[in-house]
This record gives C-alpha cells, structure tokens and sequence, in this order.
C-alpha cells in the first residue's frame, strides 16, 4: 500500500471547495505519455494552476498502470523543479469500472478514483459507488461518482443517445453513496464526434457549425437540489477546428468533428462544475503538429522532432484551457 501522500499528491476536497467558491474549474487531463504529461505539468506550473492527471482504463493498458503511477509520482517533482513550490496535482482514476479497478488504484497511490456504474440500474450504481467510498475513504481518497449517461463511447461503454442526470435522483444517490463529486450527463460526449451536422446551424459569419446549447436547465436543477456540492463534467473537449483544419491539410480525415464551443464550458465553470474533462483536445493537438512536421520534413525520422513540436502544440493548448476557459490560473 503506497499513500499517495508520500508522492506529494492531493485529493480533490479542498480543491473542488476552493473552486466552487471562487467560480473556475479544475483542469482533468488525460494522460497516456510523457510528452502529454510534461506538456500539462509545464502549462500548471507556469498558469500556478491545480491540475487532475487522469489516468484511463485505456491509458492502464497502453502504457502500464506501474508506470504511470511512477510518472505521477515524477511529475509533481518536475514541477518543483520548474519553480512551483507547492504543486496541486491529483492522480485520477478516469472511468473506473470495478470495485478491484478501484482499490488496486487506491493501493497503488491514486488520489482520486472515478466509479462508473452510470450504465447500471440505479440501484446498482448505488450499491457500487457506496462500496468504493467506504474504501477508498479510509485512506482519505476522494471519489467521483456519476448519473445519467453520456451518448459516445465510455470505454467500452457505448450508448447512441444521451440520458440527462435527473435532478429528483441527485440527493438520494449522494446521501446514500457519499461521494465527494458527481459526474452528471447534460450533452457532453466523448470524442471528436460529439452532434451531427444536422444537429447544429451554420454561424453566418466563420460558416463554422454551431451546436446544440448544453441543458443548462438539468445543471440548474441539479445545482438547486445539492447547493455547493461538487459537479464534474466529462466529454469537454471543443475539437479546435484550427486543429481538425491542420489535420486535414496534412492527409487526415477527420470529417464534421464537432466539440463543445467555449463559451458553454466557461459559463459551466462558473457554476459548480468544478473539474472538466479534456482528452480529445490534446489528441487533435498532437496529431496536428505530427502530421505538420512529418509532411513538411519527409526526410526526418527522429521522434523527437516530431513529438516536440507535438508537446509544444499541446502545451499550448492546455495553457489556453487554463486561462480562457476554466480560469484555474494562479489558484494553486
Ligand atoms: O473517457 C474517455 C477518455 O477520453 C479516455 O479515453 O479510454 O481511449 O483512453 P480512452
Ligand atoms: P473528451 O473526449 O471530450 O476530451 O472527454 C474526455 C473525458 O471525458 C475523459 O473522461
Ligand atoms: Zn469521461
């Protein structure tokens, strides 16, 4: 059993606490590599912004959960080699999809853990998320739970529809799982991919497609039902389509990708949605600069030429989130 004390990581209590207060929002970050986890680490240190490093059932499987445990662990020293002094950085369970999942990451020196049982009968979900607080709450581990599904892929989860969080089940299930945050379902979704064209209207003036408005009303109604509690947001990317336009230049084919514009995830920031999830942004971001310097530079064939330019384009990225979307600079 390793605390994630010792590693110089935090839970996500006073965190959240601070950010509902103050009206922003806790960058949640996916990682699956190192150029993706020095690019966050530099953009938190830089912005003195707390930071929730994310670690999906996907990402486990990629990179091994033993290694990126020890990245976690190493990147709240690099950033105390970058110059801040106190870092605020949490390591998540993304998408939790068992009790073992759970307490293996508990034991393993996570922070925080996500349990998804949002595809389950209620009370499944229920009986589950209140199994893993129990636990993960003797070790002081904070712990996500979620209602309602989101349409898209969660991992292996898929669903073709969205199903909103229904403000009448809020009380009920915090009250009877003691979870520290909830994960609610108001149009968000996983990917690139997130409404079709014929969802949105064309803005007369970029000839861009607008989507859909987020059901502020169900976050309103949520929001009524559990003042101050704190809400997480999944599936927050915007697909930067500065991004998808590089992606295509350069041989991709990334057709009608869609995200969430700005200004909806700023007014929810704003509200107590106090961690948004963002992976599909950095995946744009990277393969943008990728593909960039690898049709430019046919000759080249040393990784690092590449994948620097990718962490630098990500970096940039993560930097822009901070400050003009979640506001979290200079809050740690
Ligand atoms: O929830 C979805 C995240 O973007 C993680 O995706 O399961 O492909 O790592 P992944
Ligand atoms: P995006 O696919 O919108 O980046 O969402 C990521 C997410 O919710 C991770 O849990
Ligand atoms: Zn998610």
């Amino acid at each position: 059993m390793v605390s994630y004390k010792e590693l110089g990581l935090v839970n996500t209590r006073e965190m959240f606490a601070k950010a509902i207060n103050g009206g922003y929002a806790i960058p949640a970050f996916n990682f699956n590599n190192m150029e993706q986890l020095q690019a966050i680490v530099q953009a938190a240190a830089e912005t003195k912004s707390p930071v929730i490093l994310q670690v999906s059932k996907g990402a486990r499987n990629y990179a091994n959960q033993t290694l990126l445990r020890y990245m976690a662990q190493g990147a709240v020293e690099y950033a105390k080699e970058l110059g801040w002094e106190n870092p605020q950085i949490v390591l998540h369970l993304d998408h939790g999809d068992s009790f073992e999942t759970c307490k293996s990451c508990i034991e393993f020196g996570f922070s925080s853990v996500m349990i998804d049982g949002s595809h389950l009968p209620y009370d499944e979900n229920v009986a589950l998320t209140r199994k893993v607080v129990d636990y993960a709450h003797q070790y002081d581990v904070t712990v996500e739970g979620e209602l309602g599904v989101l349409a898209g892929v969660e991992d292996e989860v898929s669903s073709d529809h969205h199903t909103y969080t229904r403000p009448e089940e809020v009380v009920d299930f915090v009250t009877k799982t003691g979870c520290d945050s909830l994960a609610i379902s108001i149009g968000t979704s996983h990917g690139a991919y997130k409404f079709k064209p014929e969802q949105c209207h064309k803005d007369p003036v970029t000839g861009r497609l607008v989507p859909p408005p987020l059901a502020f009303d169900v976050l309103d109604g949520v929001m009524k039902e559990l003042p101050g509690f704190p809400i997480v947001l999944h599936g927050s990317s915007s697909v930067p389509q500065e991004e998808v336009d590089v992606i295509n230049a350069y041989g991709g084919q990334l057709e009608a990708a869609i995200g969430i514009p700005e200004d909806q995830l700023r007014k929810a920031a704003k509200s107590a949605v106090c961690k948004i999830n963002i992976d599909s942004d950095s995946r744009l971001a990277m393969t943008a600069a990728v593909r960039k310097v690898l049709a430019e530079k046919k000759g080249e064939f040393d990784p690092r030429k590449y994948l620097g330019p990718a962490r630098d384009n990500m970096k940039k990225l993560y930097i822009h989130k901070i400050i003009n979307v979640l506001g979290s600079d200079g809050k740690a």
